[in-house]
């Protein structure tokens, strides 16, 4: 296995090469005096200012040559939407953010899947992941610009997602999610994962899951207004970050009813996500009678989801517990929904 490092400073590509070279084999090369063609290298780790208009332009240039690289890591010195946004949109498969030290990087590098040049088993489930990370990141962006998104472009997205599950099943899905992805774009990836999982196991029509797995894919699309430093926050929240969190939904439904193909039932799910059966959720405090069969599923799937992620400050939580967490809200889950979903929770 060769890895490439490719940086924009000597001073970069010496750190990250001190990282790796007892290691792996590397080569390293200053952004743009970087050629891969006809190389044979398995992956290519990107540290480089993603702000500065020569990086990008360099990066651009790499273009088809740095997409046949199977694995794309880049390092982006600020855990900032604008750079996780940039790195996807420049080809990027995984983000990680700097200081990376030797064992999280050689994890990313060396999990089953890099070392090979053939098409490893989870290949699938990582390619998916990789692809809808880059596609929420396109959405966000383009929200933040005021722009239209490319609703055909994420719903393909989710095609993939969904043939992936059916075929893999949820577990690598999870697997292959946590281990590359971080923050909302992971919450989104895992949300649409288990809801599509949801949907399969219930025996929905093709159709119906399609349209679960679009809702859970654009449910939190509001979120690209909210800073990061509120919404990956450790631990408590002050009553004005909550306040502000809390106006992702109707910010999300704001946005998207705006855009053509998206249909009602999905609006529904993006605005209301977050309420519950007994009147308590927000933003509108709906009752169970004006909460619809979708938008029940999506909110159990969303739920779980967001329990059992990732998060750099805390260990993973069980899926046992996470069900058990999830059979705890009486009343404002419905419960038969909540029974069909321990298949999805604990054995799929
Ligand atoms: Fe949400
Ligand atoms: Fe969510």
């Amino acid at each position: 296995m060769c890895v490439h490092i490719v940086g924009d400073t000597t001073a970069k590509l010496a750190a990250v090469g001190s990282l790796l070279a007892e290691k792996l084999p590397i080569a390293s090369e200053l952004l743009g005096k970087v050629c891969l063609r006809g190389r044979d290298v398995h992956a290519v780790v990107v540290a480089a200012d993603l702000r500065d208009i020569d990086n990008i332009s360099a990066l651009k240039n790499l273009g088809k040559d740095l997409s046949r690289v199977s694995k794309r890591i880049f390092l982006i010195e600020q855990r900032s939407r604008l750079s996780i946004v940039q790195a996807y949109a420049l080809g990027a498969t995984s983000v990680l953010t700097q200081p990376v030290n030797a064992a999280t990087l050689l994890a990313e590098l060396l999990e089953p899947g890099t070392v090979d040049s053939k098409p490893p088993a989870g290949s699938n489930s990582e390619q998916a992941a990789a692809a809808g990370a880059a596609c929420f990141a396109a959405m966000f962006a383009a929200i933040l610009r005021g722009a239209p998104i490319d609703i055909e472009a994420a719903k393909l997205v989710g095609r993939h997602i969904t043939e992936n599950i059916t075929e893999h099943g949820l577990s690598q899905w999870l697997a292959a999610v946590r281990r590359h992805h971080e923050g909302t774009f992971q919450h989104c990836l895992l949300v649409t994962g288990v809801a599509v999982d949801f949907g399969l196991c219930l025996g929905l029509a093709p159709a119906d899951v399609e349209r679960l797995c679009s809702a859970a894919i654009f449910h939190d699309i509001g979120k690209a207004k909210i800073p990061l430093a509120i919404l990956d926050k450790p631990g408590h929240l002050e009553t004005d970050e909550r306040i502000l969190i809390e106006t992702h939904p109707v910010v999300g439904y704001e946005f998207l009813k705006d855009q053509n193909g998206v249909s009602p039932e999905i609006l529904d799910a993006v605005r209301h996500h977050h309420e519950y059966l007994d009147g308590s959720g927000y933003p509108d405090g709906l009752g169970a009678a004006s909460i619809a069969d979708l938008v029940r599923m999506l909110t159990v799937s969303d739920i779980f989801a967001a329990l059992i992620e990732f998060r750099s400050y805390k260990p993973i939580m069980p899926r046992e517990q996470a069900y058990d967490i999830l059979r705890g809200m009486h009343g404002k889950l419905e419960a038969p929904l909540v029974k069909a979903f321990r298949d999805v929770a604990l054995t799929r």
